[in-house]
């Protein structure tokens, strides 16, 4: 069986939302220490809905695979439904992720997370 899936090769190879938001609503960032990546996502938030969402990943293919397709989750969709997003969702609609890369997608979770808190403090009437 192949180590990664044609998904996350896809991913990997062509990164959907891969940039910068200058005027981002929220900005979250995130590193693993073990590995030394680091995931930084931006969001543009409007009436609770989340309009646009962009990322830079410094790491490995399977963050690179998670933060493209975690952005791909949660693209149109309302905040709360963002903070609900589990790196095991983001997994599976990648078809799956060897178990020792499983923590690759976590980076993706925390980043989203990260990103709403930032938007929830810089925007407390939101909440
Ligand atoms: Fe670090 Fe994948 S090895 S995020």
């Amino acid at each position: 069986m192949a180590l990664y899936s044609e998904k996350v090769m896809d991913h990997f190879r062509n990164p959907r939302n891969v940039g910068v938001i200058e005027d981002a609503d929220g900005v979250g960032e995130v590193g693993n220490e073990k590995c030394g990546d680091i995931m930084k996502i931006y969001l543009k938030i409007e009436d609770g809905i989340i309009e646009d969402v962009k990322f830079e990943t410094f790491g490995c293919a399977s963050a690179v695979a998670s933060s493209s397709m975690a952005t791909e989750l949660i693209k149109g969709k309302p905040v709360a439904e963002a903070l609900e997003l589990t790196n095991k969702a983001v997994a599976e609609a990648l078809d799956g992720l060897p178990a020792y890369k499983m923590h690759c997608s976590v980076l993706a979770e925390e980043a989203i997370k990260n990103a709403l808190e930032d938007y929830y403090k810089k925007h407390p009437e939101a909440k």
